[in-house]
């Protein structure tokens, strides 16, 4: 599913003394099965440009084009669930949303939601279950029994067997320990690879959108300032200083070992590329 954004703009407390223009204007495309960074300064506006894009926020001005259907200041309910059955979002700790008796009924209530029948809702939900390493013996227990990291997978099964289009991840792995950072993150992937779904992570770490998507949005004050390949931007450390981004560490690393001469074909994207680029460069200047 293709979502454009026309002349959005997005006005919190609308002809109060309290009105805050949080986006300004904003056309943009999100196209189908791209995985998108959306990056910027605190209260930049990700979070209010990511809820507009699955209808949990509609647009005081401008327009969204979901596919087929058109979101408005005054949309309908009807087009807004639909929109919201296409659109998955991963919330900032999602675990705080578990609430039913056990993990399956947790993970199957979405799918339910969206209209599903019980014996494919349980299937839906034991499959992604299972592709979240939750095994088998948990899914009669309590989902508050369960780890914090075990909490955030059920949570995030939850999201995922409503089978998506558009998979939305708000700071997903805020508060995670490095392991499961790591495993968060790659799981992401693989469904984006796998499920060909369109991924849109917003996220402080720039070491993360460096390194899994492919296009990056940067908003600043409310506006849409800059939009292109990752390995464009992200390697621009004078376009990242001007919006106080910090530039991806491998980045970083790459351009301090520049300047003392120790020059790479191309900036690397991880660690293992990297130390590829310098194996190479240290057997072409032995
Ligand atoms: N419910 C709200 N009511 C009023 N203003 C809000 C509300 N939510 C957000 N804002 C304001 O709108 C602007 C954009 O907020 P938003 O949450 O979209 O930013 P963000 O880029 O997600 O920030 P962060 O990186 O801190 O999560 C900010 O100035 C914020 O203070
Ligand atoms: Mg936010």
């Amino acid at each position: 599913m293709r979502i454009t954004f026309k002349n959005l703009t997005s006005i919190y407390h609308q002809n109060t003394p309290f009105e805050h223009l949080a986006l300004n204007d904003i056309n943009t495309t999100f196209e189908e099965g791209v995985y998108y960074g959306i990056i910027g300064h605190t209260g930049s506006g990700k979070s209010t440009m990511i809820q507009t894009l699955n209808g949990l926020l509609l647009p005081s001005r401008g327009e969204v084009h979901a596919g087929d259907i058109l979101l408005r200041r005054k949309s309908k309910q009807k087009d807004i669930h639909r929109v919201k059955k296409h659109v998955g979002m991963v919330f900032q700790f999602p675990e705080h949303q578990l609430f039913e008796e056990t993990v399956l009924k947790d993970v199957m209530f979405g799918p339910k939601n969206m209209g599903m029948d019980e014996t494919v809702a349980q299937e839906k939900a034991e499959y992604y279950l299972d592709l979240l390493n939750i095994d088998a013996s948990l899914f009669q227990s309590s989902p508050f029994d369960l780890s914090g990291g075990q909490m955030r997978k059920v949570a995030i099964a939850g999201i995922l067997a409503m089978e998506p289009e558009v998979l939305i991840l708000d700071e997903p792995t805020a508060g995670l320990d490095p392991k499961s950072h790591i495993e968060t993150m790659a799981l992401f992937k693989r469904i984006h690879q796998e499920m060909g779904i369109t991924v849109i992570l917003v996220t402080h770490d720039m070491n993360d959108v460096y390194e899994y998507t492919e296009y990056v949005k940067i908003l600043s004050g409310g506006h849409l300032v800059r939009e292109g390949r990752t390995t464009d931007l992200l390697t621009d450390e004078k376009l990242l200083e001007r919006f106080a981004l910090e530039p991806p560490d491998i980045v970083k690393l790459t351009h301090d070992l520049e300047n003392k001469g120790i020059i790479f074909d191309s900036v690397p994207r991880n660690v293992e590329q990297f130390t590829e680029l310098y194996e190479e460069w240290r057997a072409g200047n032995a």
